[in-house]
């Protein structure tokens, strides 16, 4: 029996109990079987959560890119690794072979180290999907430089606010880049975030767009024409198993972004495990996420999983609905696309279009679906299931984070029954477990509880970016010897686990992980702003939209509201992104306190949600007067 690849439900099952009664042997015989070490690891796993440390197959050596790509030449150097399709289908898609990636990778990386990035830098990539990004992943990869992905749909100031808090000296962007009929000029909101970024030396820049750029003397160059120079063959740089591979931001409660830190020799072994097992990946297959290389999505399951399977990944540089909302569908008839992964609002604001879209293409390739991001709703998953599987191809959905690396709970295709809504089983070696109010570890089926994780698995991130005291405080000090996710979830008769959505102040939007407190930071921002509170409100095509509740100042006050909600807006997508803007904003003549003079979100997330009937205790409130104001006038 291999415990790599899992073939039916008796099988997971053993796997699964291996896994936890010796996870030091389980990850061992995995790492020892399928990958490319230098050297061998001294120790399998060490850790300690109330520090928190943890270390995985410490001492060992190994580059990544090696595993991704130079251990597939002699099999499969002519094979399509990278399938590239761009938002112009009369563009033409792009094969890149595993040959061809590796002469990619050490050109650039070649092109890295002549610009003097050295093991252990840390350099911003703000680029779209084109195979530029998925290439310079790679290239500081195979040098060790540490690569740190802003999301290009992300502005100015929140790309300067990563790339000052990981020091990063370099930059890697594009003049611009095109989504659907939309062409944006990439290049100007890098100029801009650059002004305030004296730690950035050099620029590189891709061009895609082709349109005017300003180049800044001294540190823009365009990244062609030192390709063109640079020699196509760069070595390995040897690294140990708990060097970094790349920091990830992602949204935290508190306003600044938190820099996951993930390291090369676990996070390698999980992705490729994870990736193999939960879409049954077969050699030929063609693979297709379709999230952005910019999430965890992407650098987990587009480029590191896939690739070190030595598997045909499909790259989409533009969006669901153009040149019309049959996009996806012609791609997968085109390409023949055997797993597709994609998020529960994409489903359904395609479901919300005619038939016809999803019904003329032939998606017969088809053998296994995914979702992620969010919890899908029953009504998506059903169309999902109908309409693209033709109910003959199992859905897994899957749940993980930013944090965890890879994919956690979701079930095995052709291995475990699905249900629709529930995540079901925990893959092997991951170990959840649900708490109670108390701190309590709720045992037993049929219960609701908060997710926690109970045992360390190779691809966790190990701290956050140049503070690990916060990375202690949010995920190991609610309940000892965890780590607590930040999500609920319920655990059925038979086991299957249920995310039931955020505990924290985090909501997804549209698959969006965004924290109320930094869209908060930028409503204040607004001169006429006294006070604002952030919640979620149920979407049917975001799964969750923003509300605003706002208390002007005194300067506020007669001012053309509409204006004023336009402006906010603004402020929101200058200093966040378009992703984060309100969908509603009242007005208000204050906000529900506690007496502590915390907001009360409970009840206002009530409010946006139309949830009125019992508001729960409010006798703790210091100006209970404002609930029903709120309530009288809100936009529902
Ligand atoms: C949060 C993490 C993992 C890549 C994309 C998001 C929510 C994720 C599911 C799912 C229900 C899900 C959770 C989680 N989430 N997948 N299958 N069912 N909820 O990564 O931005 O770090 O967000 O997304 O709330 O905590 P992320």
């Amino acid at each position: 029996m291999s415990n790599y690849h899992i073939k039916h439900l008796e099988e997971y099952w053993q796997v699964y109990r291996k896994s936890v009664r010796n996870p030091e042997n389980f990850w061992e015989e995995i790492a020892e079987e399928h990958f490319l070490w230098r050297k061998k690891w001294d120790k399998v796993l060490s850790w300690d959560f109330s520090k928190p440390e943890v270390k995985w197959f410490e001492g060992a050596q190994l580059n990544i890119t090696e595993n991704c790509i130079d251990r597939h030449l002699a099999t499969r150097g002519d094979k399509t690794a990278i399938l590239f399709e761009p938002n112009d289908p009369s563009e033409g898609a792009q094969h890149i072979t595993y040959k061809e990636l590796h002469e990619r990778v050490s050109t650039m990386a070649n092109v890295l180290k002549a610009q003097g990035v050295e093991k252990g830098d840390r350099v911003c990539i703000y680029l779209p999907m084109i195979p530029e990004l998925a290439v310079a992943l790679l290239a500081c990869a195979r040098i060790g430089a540490v690569h740190s992905v802003v999301f290009a749909g992300f502005s100015a100031t929140a790309l300067a606010t990563r790339i000052n808090d990981c020091d990063c000296k370099m930059v890697i962007c594009s003049d611009g880049s095109y989504r659907g009929k939309k062409k944006i000029d990439l290049k100007s909101i890098v100029d801009e975030a650059l002004e305030s970024c004296p730690g950035v030396t050099t620029n590189l820049v891709v061009q895609r767009t082709g349109g005017e750029v300003t180049m800044k003397e001294g540190r823009d160059i365009w990244l062609q024409p030192l390709l063109d120079q640079a020699d196509t063959v760069c070595k390995a740089t040897v690294m140990d198993a708990e060097d970094s591979l790349f920091i990830l931001y992602t949204s935290g409660s508190t306003g600044k972004p938190k820099g996951m830190v993930h390291t090369t020799g676990g996070y390698m072994v999980y992705t490729a495990y994870s990736f193999k097992n939960v879409f049954q990946y077969r050699e030929n297959d063609v693979y297709w996420c379709t999230a952005d290389i910019g999430w965890i999505t992407g650098h987990s399951y587009i480029v590191y999983g896939p690739l070190c399977n030595g598997a045909t990944t499909v790259m989409f540089e533009g969006v669901p609905s153009y040149p019309d909302y049959g996009r996806f569908w012609e791609i997968v008839e085109k390409h023949k696309i055997t797993q597709f992964y994609t998020a529960p609002t994409a489903i359904r604001a395609l479901a919300k279009e005619n038939l016809d879209y999803v019904e003329k293409y032939d998606l017969s390739s088809l053998k296994v679906l995914g979702t992620v991001g969010e919890p899908i709703n029953e009504e998506a998953w059903h169309w999902y299931n109908d309409h693209v599987g033709k109910k003959n191809s199992p859905i897994v959905d899957t749940w993980w984070q930013t944090e965890t690396g890879g994919i956690m709970i979701s079930p095995i295709p052709y291995s475990t029954p699905t249900i629709p809504t529930f995540a079901t089983l925990p893959l092997p070696g991951i170990q959840p477990t649900l708490m109670d109010e108390n701190a309590q570890e709720i045992k037993g089926n049929q219960v609701e509880g908060r997710l926690c994780i109970k045992f360390p698995w190779p691809s966790m991130a190990r701290t956050i970016y140049g503070n690990h005291e916060r990375y202690r405080d949010t995920y190991f000090s609610a309940y000892k010897g965890m780590y607590f996710t930040g999500d609920g979830a319920r655990r059925d008769a038979v086991g299957y686990y249920r995310i039931t959505g955020r505990v924290d102040d985090v909501i997804i939007v549209s698959g969006h992980n965004l924290g109320t407190a930094p869209i908060e930071d930028a409503i204040n921002e607004h001169p006429a702003v006294a006070e604002s509170a952030i919640v979620g409100f149920p979407h049917d095509i975001k799964g969750n939209a923003l509300y605003g509740y706002i208390t002007l100042k005194e300067t506020g006050e007669g001012r053309d509201q509409d204006n004023l909600r336009k402006e906010i807006n603004q402020l929101i997508t200058d200093r966040i992104g378009p992703i984060a803007k309100l969908d509603k904003i009242q007005f208000t003549n204050g906000l529900p306190k506690t007496r502590s003079g915390k907001i009360m979100r409970r009840i206002l997330r009530k409010i946006a949600g139309k949830d009125t009937g019992n508001l729960g205790d409010t006798s703790t409130l210091l100006n209970p007067e404002v609930v029903q104001d709120i309530m009288d006038n809100a936009l529902v």
